[in-house]
């Protein structure tokens, strides 16, 4: 039996730390997106503590990789459409929130996302800042940000571009269509697809399989890795996030999301 114990109350996540093998001394660190009502929506607040949850676990010696998961019905459906739906480009420029997610960036531990249900907008985005990926059966990714009058702010047309190359990055955020798990396994976007009972299990599996080699090396591994795209990568986030802080100048930004919010679809007019 693999001792677990819980770390610190959060409102929005569920954070634990799991012994790899009993009297070993060496943790993975658990991190739960526990939201339910909207789906692991990721408002500020939640990432905010998710942030702080991971640097608690980057500066804790005894973990040494950190799994973040959501539920079994949702990894995470997508930033919170209704906590923006107001904004302007002037008020979303200043608030600059998405700044917050850059430090999931920079956590220097290994994290293993365990993906089931929908990965959506920011819930893709937040799941490709992980380092790998094991999804359930059921798990269904996508940048469905299109239909609601916006384009991915958190990285997605940088990373799924990376991940599945340009054309089919095109097709996945100029359609919004998602993606099921088996045709993400083949585009590269994920590690492995097991069933859904399985999925962190599989997860939880991979990072005690990392946690037991040195931890200097996993993590200077880490940041090796990531060097090979990051300069081209930080104009391109830049880019991204300047260019989805304009629509919110546009009509079908607003229309998009009161659409969402009204349970309707949304009838857009170009400006
Ligand atoms: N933001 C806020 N609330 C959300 C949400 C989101 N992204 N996704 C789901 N919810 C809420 C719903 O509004 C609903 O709340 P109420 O019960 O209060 O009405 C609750 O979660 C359950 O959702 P549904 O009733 O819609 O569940 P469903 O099973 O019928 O549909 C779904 C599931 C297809 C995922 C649908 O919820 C959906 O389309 N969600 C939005 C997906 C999306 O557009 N994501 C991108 C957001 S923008 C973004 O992420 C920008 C970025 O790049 C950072």
């Amino acid at each position: 039996m693999r001792m677990t114990t819980t770390t610190m109350t959060y409102t929005n996540i569920l954070v634990e730390k799991q012994e790899t093998s009993p009297g070993s001394g060496i943790y993975i660190g658990l991190v739960a997106l526990n939201r339910p009502s909207a789906l692991n929506a990721l408002n500020n607040h939640l990432m905010q503590e998710l942030v702080e949850a991971m640097q608690a676990f980057d500066k804790d010696d005894t973990v040494r990789a950190i799994v973040l998961s959501g539920s079994e019905r949702a990894f995470a459906a997508g930033a919170d459409i209704k906590e923006m739906a107001d904004e302007t480009t002037v008020s979303i420029m200043s608030k600059d929130n998405f700044a917050t997610w850059d430090r999931v960036k920079a956590v220097k531990k290994p994290i293993v996302a365990a993906v089931s249900g929908f990965a959506l907008g920011g819930g893709c985005e937040l799941m490709m800042m992980c380092d790998m990926i094991v999804a359930s059966e059921t798990a269904q990714f996508g940048q469905p940000e299109v239909n609601i009058g916006v384009i991915p702010g958190a990285g997605g047309t940088q990373r799924l571009t990376h991940a599945l190359g340009k054309y089919k990055a095109m097709e996945i955020i100029l359609t919004g269509r998602p993606m099921t798990a088996n045709e993400a396994l083949q585009a590269g976007l994920v590690n492995k697809v097991v069933p859904v009972e399985l999925y962190l299990e599989e997860a939880k599996n991979l990072a005690i399989q990392i946690a037991s080699k040195s931890p200097v090396a996993t993590q200077l591994a880490k940041e090796a890795i990531l060097k090979a795209f990051d300069g081209s990568l930080d104009d391109g986030l830049r880019f991204e996030r300047k260019n989805f802080y304009m629509l919110f100048s546009s009509e079908d930004q607003k229309e998009g999301m009161k659409a969402f919010m009204e349970k309707r679809k949304a009838k857009f007019v170009g400006r």
